[in-house]
Parts: C-alpha cells; structure tokens; sequence
C-alpha cells in the first residue's frame, strides 16, 4: 500500500493503479466497522475486474463546531495505515488540512434542508454542509467509481446519497452494515472516550432501538409515543438523548405508517461527556 499526501501524488499512484478506484472515505482512528467498508469496497473492486481500492483519512475541519472534539479528534495513522494494509487497501490518502485547503474554504456546499437540518443537522448545524463540502472535494481529488459510506452515519448516507444524484456525480454510493460489539454497542471511534462504567452502560442504546422496532413490527402505530417512551427510559438511565426518532428509509420523512413502508429508526444520546449515535432498519411495515 502507497500512503499519498498531496492530489497530485494521488491522481498519478490511482492513473498508474489502473484508475476507477473504489473508495471509502474515512477520518482515521479505524475500527473493524471502517475495515468492513475497505473489504466490502475490495470486493466490489474485484468483481468488476480489479481497480485499486482507495481510502483516505482527513479530519475535516468544517463538520466540527467549535465546541466539539476537532483538536481532541485521536489521529493515529501510522496504525491506521498498517491496519489498511492489512485490509487490503492499495493506495492511502492522508493529506494534511493545507493541501485539502490550501486557502480558508469558503465556498462551501448547502444540502437540502430537509434532509440535512433535521436529527443530527438539527443538533450539529452546518454539520452536513461540512460533510458534503470535503466528501465532495475528496471525490474530485480520488475521482472514485463508486463509494462506501458507513450505515453507522445513516443520515450521512442519504444526505451523501442525495448530493451524488442532485449533482449528477459519477460515483455509486454504497452503505456498508455496521458493525457492532458482541454487546451490540456500535463500532465508532467516539466509543474511546467511554469511562469503564459509561462503556459497560452504553449498549443500552442498541437495545433501544431494538425494542422500539420490535414494538412496531409487533403492530405499534403511534409512533411519537413510541419514541416518546424510548426517550423517557433512555432518560431514566442516566442518558441525555437528543432524539430518538423512526423516519421513512430513503429520505427521513416522518412515516405516514403504510404497508410496505421500510423504517430505521435513529438515535444520538449523550453519555456523560461522549455523544452516540446509533440506527436500526426494520422490515417493510405490514
Ligand atoms: O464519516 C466520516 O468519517 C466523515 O464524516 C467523512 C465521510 C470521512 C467526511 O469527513
């Protein structure tokens, strides 16, 4: 595996690799869950008859507010890229924030409100707009033929999702599944921060959801209820959430309750001093 620091290095190692890369865009300090990506991303590679896999590792400046964790974010390439090599990367991307923005980057993207300022938008604004200004950048520098984007960041794949078909990209977004401990707590780099007695807590949230989607397939409709009892027993446990919410899958609209309807319902929730997010898809309503 070449690791590459500028665009220009880049663009020659993925020419001379054959070009069309498959992607997976990632902020470092991976995880199984981002290693499941790289395989999947791998696979599809080979299947369309080899290609280079790409990955990078950028922590993105403008998806952070200025109270979040951008300076606390742990960077940890040199792992990083044993790991990606051991995965079966082929070409690493890590350029520093004066090659990605070598100027203040002011011209940025502004995603459909309605997909991007509600849930995490809701709580993190202008988060989504980070996140489309650098995916954005990254797909003209790696110039991928398709890409994997974490089921994890749900919100994150649709608003990515929305964006690739709005602008007319050349790129397949992918969702890849996430991955989750054997307590069903998921995979995220954030989880680090968990004191002992916060991570032995923290699959709660999982659970959470797990019972929400059992009650609406076991034939529950009043869904503000149902999220209204998850809040309040999330709360209950010590937990501050931020929303607990089922939305329709392709586009976060509230569900109207129709058969045939596919749901995931969503979460972010503070405990103690580390913000989680999680998400379940259920089957297609009955
Ligand atoms: O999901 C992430 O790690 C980031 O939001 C992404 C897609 C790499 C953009 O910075």
């Amino acid at each position: 595996m070449k690791t590459l620091h500028t665009i220009a290095e880049l663009r020659e190692a993925v020419a001379a690799a054959g070009g069309a890369p498959a992607f997976v865009p990632t902020m470092g300090n991976l995880h199984e869950g981002h290693l499941a990506l790289v395989r999947q991303a791998r696979q599809q590679a080979d299947a369309a008859g080899g290609g280079p896999v790409v990955a990078s590792i950028f922590v993105n400046r403008l998806q952070f507010a200025p109270h979040e964790d951008f300076d606390s974010y742990p960077r940890t390439l040199q792992r990083d890229a044993e790991l990606l090599q051991a995965t079966g990367c082929d070409l690493l991307f890590a350029p520093n924030e004066a090659e990605l923005y070598p100027e203040p980057q002011t011209f940025r993207l502004h995603p459909d409100p309605a997909l991007a300022d509600v849930l995490e938008g809701a709580f993190r604004p202008g988060f989504f707009g980070g996140v489309c200004t650098v995916v954005l950048k990254l797909f003209n520098a790696v110039q991928p033929r398709l890409a994997v984007f974490g089921k994890k960041d749900y919100q994150q794949l649709m608003v990515v999702r929305r964006m690739v078909s709005q602008l007319a990209l050349p790129v397949q977004v992918l969702g890849g599944e996430t991955a989750r401990a054997d307590d069903g707590l998921a995979l995220s780099s954030r989880n680090g921060y968990l004191s002992a007695a916060e991570r032995a807590e923290a699959p709660a949230l999982a659970r959470a959801l797990r019972e929400l989607a059992a009650q609406v397939q076991a034939g529950a409709r009043d869904f503000k209820a149902q999220e209204a009892r998850a809040l309040a027993a999330l709360r209950e446990r010590g937990w501050a959430p931020d929303y607990v919410a089922l939305r329709r899958q392709h586009d976060l609209a509230e569900p109207l309750g129709a058969p045939g309807e596919a749901l995931v319902v969503l979460t972010a929730a503070r405990l103690g001093r580390t913000r989680l997010i999680d998400n379940l898809e259920l089957p297609p309503l009955r």
